[in-house]
C-alpha cells in the first residue's frame, strides 16, 4: 500500500494495524550523534494514549515504545530509526457482531472498495491508533526542533461548540480537554458527557503554534509551506479543515484590515509584521512569525446512537457501536497535530540547510573555476616571457637551455610548497611539465630561421 511515507529529506513511514500485532514508524533522515531520550518519546506517546479521562475511550493500553534500531548508547548511528509499540488490548471480539456491517464515518467500505478486503476490527490501518507511530516519530523530531529553539504546541481551542475566551499555555495540559481556558474546559467537558451519555459524540478545533521558525522555509511552488502542513495535518484521521492565520475569516475582510503592517525591528535586526493575520507564512514560505493553524475536527464516528447503513451484502441494517470509543477526541488529536507539524517543519528546515550547502558548493566551484583560468594565464603569461628570454638569447649566441637555472626554480617550489602544505613532488612534477612546454618552444624559436 503506498502513502505511508511523508516527508522529502526527512522522511517518516508508519506501519501496522489498530489490532495486528504492532504498529510503529520508521524515522530515515537523522543525522548520526544526536541524543535520544526514550523517556521524552513515552512521555508524547502518553499524552495521546487512550484511557487518560472520561472524554477519552477506555481502552488502555500501555504504549510502550520500543526502539529496535538506528540509536546506540542514546545516540543516533545516522540508520534509520525503527520503533515499535505492540497492541497489547485490543479486544478484538467487540467487532465480531459488527464485522459485515459497514459502519458509517468510517473507512470500512472505501477501504473495501480500494482493496477487496478489509480489516474490520476497529479500522485496521484507518484507526486512530496509527497516530501513535506518528506521535512517537514526532516526538523525537521535537526535540531535534527544540535544540534549534523551535518550539509547537497545541491546543483545543473549541469543543462542542463551545470556544476558548482566552489562552494560558500553562493550563493546557491541566484540564482533560487540552483547552488552554480552564473555564472554557469545564464547560467542553460538560458538554462532551452529555453526548457521551445521549450514545452521541461531538467534535471541535484546534490550534497549531510553531514558535521560533526561521523565515525561508517552503518551497515554490507545490511544496509551499502551508501546502506541506495541510497536507501533514489532513492526513490525520477526523481531520475535515484547515486553515492557516487568518484562514477562512480572511474571505470575510479588506486587504487593508488582512495585510500586516511590515517594519524592521532593530533588535532581532530583521523584517517583522506588527499583526499576523498571515500565520507565519507568506507566498508559501516562513516569514519568521509564528505559524499559526487551526484544523476541524469531526465528531467521533463510532457511536452507540443507532445509525442508518447497509451489510457487506447491500441490505439495509441499523447499527448501534458498542465498542470503547472517545465521544470527543480532540485532545488526543493534539499531541498527533504536533508531530505531524514537527516532522514537516523538521524536513524543510533539512531542505534549507541542503539548499545553502548546495549554494555554498556552487560558489566554491565558481571560486575554483576563477583559480583555474588564472593558472591557465599564468601558464601563458610565463610562456611568453620565456620565448622572450629564448629570442634575446639567440641574439646574443648563447645557450637556451641552461641545467642550473631548473635546479634553482625546482628547488624554489619546493621550498614554497613544503612551507604551504602542499606535496613538495606534485609540485616540482607540475613545474617538470611547464619547463617541457617552455623547452619545445624555445627549441622551435632556436629552429627557426
Ligand atoms: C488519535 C485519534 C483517535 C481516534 N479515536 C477514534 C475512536 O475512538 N472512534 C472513532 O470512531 N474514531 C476515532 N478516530 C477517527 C477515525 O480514525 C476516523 O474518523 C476514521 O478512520 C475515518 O476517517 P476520516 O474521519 O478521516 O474520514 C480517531 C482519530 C485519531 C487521530
Amino acid at each position: 500500500m503506498a502513502g505511508n511515507t511523508i516527508g522529502n529529506h526527512f522522511r517518516i513511514t508508519t506501519f501496522g494495524e489498530s489490532h495486528g500485532r504492532a504498529l510503529g514508524a520508521v524515522i530515515d533522515g537523522v543525522r548520526p550523534g544526536l541524543p535520544i531520550d526514550t523517556g521524552v518519546i513515552q512521555k508524547e506517546l502518553d499524552r495521546r494514549r487512550p484511557g487518560q479521562s472520561k472524554v477519552t475511550t477506555a481502552r488502555n493500553e500501555p504504549d510502550k515504545i520500543e526502539i529496535l534500531s538506528g540509536v546506540h548508547e542514546g545516540k543516533t548511528t545516522g540508520m534509520p530509526i525503527c520503533m515499535i509499540i505492540w497492541n497489547t488490548n485490543q479486544r478484538s471480539q467487540d467487532y465480531d457482531k459488527i464485522k459485515e456491517i459497514f459502519r458509517p464515518g468510517h473507512a470500512g467500505y472505501t477501504y473495501l472498495a480500494k482493496y477487496g478486503v478489509s480489516d474490520y476490527r476497529g479500522g485496521g490501518r484507518s484507526s486512530g491508533r496509527e497516530t501513535a507511530a506518528r506521535v512517537a516519530a514526532g516526538a523525537v523530531t521535537k526535540a531535534l526542533l527544540a535544540k534549534r529553539g523551535i518550539e509547537i504546541y497545541g491546543s483545543t481551542i473549541e469543543a462542542a461548540g463551545v470556544r476558548a475566551k482566552k489562552f494560558v499555555k500553562d493550563e493546557i495540559e491541566k484540564n482533560v480537554l487540552r483547552c488552554a481556558d480552564p473555564d472554557a474546559a469545564k464547560l467542553m467537558e460538560k458538554k462532551v458527557l452529555k453526548a457521551k451519555k445521549e450514545g452521541d459524540s461531538v467534535g471541535g478545533i484546534i490550534e497549531v503554534v510553531v514558535k521560533g521558525v526561521p523565515a525561508g522555509l517552503g518551497e515554490p511552488v507545490f511544496d509551499k509551506l502551508e501546502a506541506e502542513l495541510a497536507k501533514a495535518l489532513m492526513s490525520i484521521g477526523a481531520i475535515k479543515g484547515f486553515e492557516v492565520g487568518n484562514g477562512f475569516a480572511s474571505a470575510r475582510l479588506r486587504g487593508s484590515q488582512n495585510n500586516d503592517p511590515m517594519y524592521f525591528d532593530t533588535k532581532s535586526k530583521r523584517v517583522r509584521t506588527r499583526t499576523n493575520n498571515a500565520g507565519g507564512i507568506a507566498g508559501g514560505i516562513s516569514n519568521g512569525e509564528d505559524i499559526v493553524m487551526r484544523i476541524a475536527v469531526k465528531p467521533t464516528s463510532s457511536i452507540v446512537k443507532k445509525q442508518e447503513t447497509v451489510t457487506i451484502d447491500g441490505e439495509s441494517a441499523m447499527i448501534s457501536i458498542q465498542g470503547r470509543h472517545d465521544p470527543c477526541i480532540c485532545p488526543r488529536v493534539v499531541p498527533v497535530a504536533e508531530a505531524m507539524t514537527a516532522l514537516t517543519i523538521y524536513d524543510h528546515l533539512t531542505r534549507q540547510r541542503l539548499m545553502k550547502q548546495q549554494d555554498r558548493i556552487s560558489t566554491l566551484r565558481d571560486t575554483i573555476d576563477l583559480i583555474d583560468r588564472n593558472i591557465v594565464l599564468l601558464l601563458s603569461e610565463r610562456q611568453g616571457i620565456a620565448r622572450q628570454i629564448g629570442k634575446l638569447k639567440k641574439r646574443s649566441a648563447l645557450n637556451v637551455y641552461v641545467k642550473g637555472r631548473e635546479q634553482e626554480v625546482l628547488r624554489n617550489a619546493s621550498r614554497t610548497a613544503r612551507d604551504l602544505g602542499l606535496d613538495e613532488k606534485v609540485v616540482t612534477d607540475i613545474f617538470r611539465t611547464i619547463f617541457a612546454l617552455a623547452k619545445s618552444s624555445q627549441r622551435a624559436l632556436a629552429e627557426a630561421k
